[in-house]
């Protein structure tokens, strides 16, 4: 089973093993993992998933689609070169260890 590794907000940091299929944005809800909102439920269609992809991962994701590139533009946190929408990352075995950082906030004060 991969394994992901949530770098939270406050610096501490949860290991959770996935299933191949499962996405980002899901597996930190069902653990209660602190930070990921996922107010639109998966449907790329509110921004409140956003994470911070480590260099090495992220060079192994597909390409945002044209919803997650827009939604990233427009992001609470500020975008970076690894920010992803938890939702539009599945986890595959390949994957196994893949680390994401948590921004500080998911919404607009
Ligand atoms: S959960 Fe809404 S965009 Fe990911």
């Amino acid at each position: 089973m991969p394994k992901i590794i949530y770098e939270l907000s406050d610096g501490s940091t949860r290991t959770i093993e996935a299933n191949a299929g499962d996405n980002v944005m899901q597996v930190a809800m069902s653990h209660d993992i602190a930070g990921i909102l996922g107010r639109c439920g998966g449907f790329c269609n509110c921004g409140t998933c956003h994470v911070y992809v480590d260099a090495q991962w992220a060079d192994q994701l597909p390409e945002p689609a044209f919803d997650e590139d827009a939604l990233l533009s427009e992001s609470a946190a500020e975008r970076q070169p690894g920010s992803r929408l938890g939702c539009q990352v599945i986890v595959t075995e390949a994957l196994d260890g893949i680390t994401v950082t948590i921004p500080e906030r998911q919404e607009f004060d």
